[in-house]
């Protein structure tokens, strides 16, 4: 069977990646942050799955307006960096997990959740900037990753509720995998922060804090939160949260907190990081 044995979650702040690209993450304005993830770059080390499955949302990269899947499982060999306005970025192209993906598909599509199907797919800062975070800047990617974009872009997006139960098929799916493999699953993006508006720069440590803690000891209340609390407490683009309830339901009801990290400001956001470990990764056929 397939083993999900971690999952974490990251804000995705274009300029991070920025930042790593062109030298900068000793600045006194970013050195914080970077340092906020160095326990996590040596745990990653240490602790290599085979395969990640990166949840995340595409920035109207990939998908344009006229397009808008909900849940979109990338099923390719690979998938480039995409082109965001600026070239793409000049990391490796991420390799995929088709085999995997194809189960996932079979399975969850079966346990009726409605995936759209990626054959090809550019990957934007949503993806990239959590690897680079993790694991540097190597000339290729140490694990085989499979996207999972979710919009949250465009209204309405999932609700908290709908994601945690897709993490929890995802567990179920991973374990009726025919082959021994050790999975991380990654929730992206967050925490508070809105880009736009006269609201624009909202931040609040307050309700961020609250997250982080209910995330580990609470999904199943938190998964009950309605979108309106998300955008009103978070900002607009809080609204990425949701996706961090896919990887909460993947790791099962008891988890162990590894890592947490929170820092203010990353470029608008909050930047908010936790690394988990489910409490008994044996029982991964229940939730
Ligand atoms: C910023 C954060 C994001 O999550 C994003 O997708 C784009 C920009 C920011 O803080 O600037
Ligand atoms: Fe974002």
């Amino acid at each position: 069977m397939a083993r999900i044995t971690a999952g974490l979650t990251t804000s995705h702040i274009p300029a991070i990646g920025a930042a790593i690209d062109l030298g900068k993450t000793e600045e006194p304005y970013w050195k914080p942050l970077f340092a906020g993830y160095e326990w996590t770059k040596a745990w990653a080390t240490e602790n290599l799955p085979d395969v990640v499955i990166l949840v995340y949302n595409d920035h109207a990269s990939a998908f344009t307006p006229e397009i808008v899947p909900t849940f979109a499982l990338g099923c390719a060999d690979e998938f480039p960096p995409a082109d965001e306005g600026y070239g793409a970025r000049p990391v490796p192209v991420v390799r995929g997990r088709p085999d995997l993906a194809a189960h996932l598909a079979q399975t969850l599509i079966l346990d009726e959740f409605d995936l759209t199907l990626m054959y090809k797919l550019d990957v934007d800062h949503g993806l990239t900037v959590p690897l680079s975070l993790v694991y540097g800047q190597p000339d290729e990617w140490p694990v085989q990753v499979i996207p999972l974009a979710v919009n949250v872009v465009q209204y309405p997006p999932p609700t908290g509720h709908r994601c945690y139960r897709l993490g929890q098929a995802i567990r179920r799916a991973t374990a009726s995998f025919g082959e021994d493999l050790t999975v991380h699953v990654w929730g992206t993006g967050g925490m508070s922060h809105q880009l736009q508006g006269p609201r624009a720069g909202f931040i609040n440590k307050e309700f961020d804090t609250a997250f982080l803690d209910r995330l580990v000891k609470d999904p199943d209340g938190l998964a009950r939160m309605p979108h309106i609390e998300y955008v009103r407490e978070a900002g607009s683009e809080g609204i990425e949260l949701v996706m961090w309830l896919i990887m909460r339901g993947a790791l099962g009801r008891d988890v162990e907190e590894l890592h947490r990290f929170y820092h203010v400001p990353g470029s608008n956001t909050a930047v908010g990081h936790i690394v988990l470990r489910p409490a008994d990764p044996s029982r991964q056929e229940e939730n």
